[in-house]
């Protein structure tokens, strides 16, 4: 799990100089199709329920799944980069926010915020704390900013499984849900919006749009439960996590 997390973080890192205005996304897809292959890795998600492609690029208001094509990104344009790879049999899965030239107010909030709901959401992760315990940590911190936390997709178990039991849903009540224990492997992936919750699938039926249209941002982290916390398999190898890295 550590050489697949790495490897799908350095993915990340490496990819992150590729994002400017004027780039489109399925360049951006193609480097990271080139990075899987000569690390000696395989793209998780070339295959999976009939996707094609090496990653998931969602700009600003696709909420997660966005296709990879020729759209052109324009400055301030934010965006979320998922890879999945898979080592010796073993799933890697995280994805970050980058933006297009320069970041703009509201969308650095959201960026902020959502970074932020994720790493409240881990340090709840602990044995004999719950999957609600994690939920809870994210929903209460993401509406006290007056931003909502998206319900139609939800964090996963994975290993040698991409998508595996249990739902780890970012929203919830203390105490709730299944109780986690040392040597479970998950993600936490939390989705937040800057106007309502509610998405819609395109007619491409993967691209998940906000229903109103409203900016959406997204991290995640493949981690295990250990004695006392939590191991982050996808750490940024160059602490490039948070697009205002530089
Ligand atoms: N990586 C995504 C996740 O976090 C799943 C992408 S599946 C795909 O679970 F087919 F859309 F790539
Ligand atoms: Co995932
Ligand atoms: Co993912």
């Amino acid at each position: 799990m550590h050489r697949a997390g790495h490897l799908a973080a350095r993915i990340l890192d490496d990819v992150a100089p590729m994002v400017f205005p004027g780039q489109t996304t399925e360049e951006i897809d193609a480097a990271i199709e080139g990075m899987v292959a000569d690390a000696g890795a395989v793209s998780a998600t070339i295959g999976y329920r009939g996707y094609k492609h090496a990653s998931c690029i969602s700009v600003n208001h696709v909420v997660c799944h966005g296709i990879p094509g020729p759209k052109v990104l324009k400055e301030g344009d934010i965006l979320n980069i998922d890879v999945t790879v898979i080592v010796d049999g073993w799933f890697g899965d995280t994805s970050r926010m980058y933006v297009a030239g320069k970041l703009g107010r509201k969308a650095e909030r959201l960026v902020q915020v959502t970074h932020d709901a994720l790493m409240k959401g881990i340090e709840a992760v602990r044995p004999g704390n719950t999957f609600g315990d994690i939920g809870h940590a994210i929903q209460s911190f993401v509406e006290a900013q007056r931003m909502s936390v998206v319900r139609d997709f939800c964090g996963h178990g994975l290993g040698q499984v991409f998508h595996a039991p249990p739902n780890v849903l970012h929203y919830g009540r203390p105490g709730t849900g299944p109780r986690l224990e040392e040597g479970m492997f998950f993600t936490i992936e939390p989705m937040v919006n800057l106007g309502r919750p509610e998405t819609k699938v395109l007619a491409d039926d993967w691209t998940a749009v906000t229903r109103d249209k409203s900016l959406s941002a997204q991290f995640e982290h493949s981690i295990g439960v250990t004695a006392t916390g939590a191991d982050i398999f996808t750490l940024s190898p160059g602490g490039k996590f948070h697009p205002t890295w530089t």
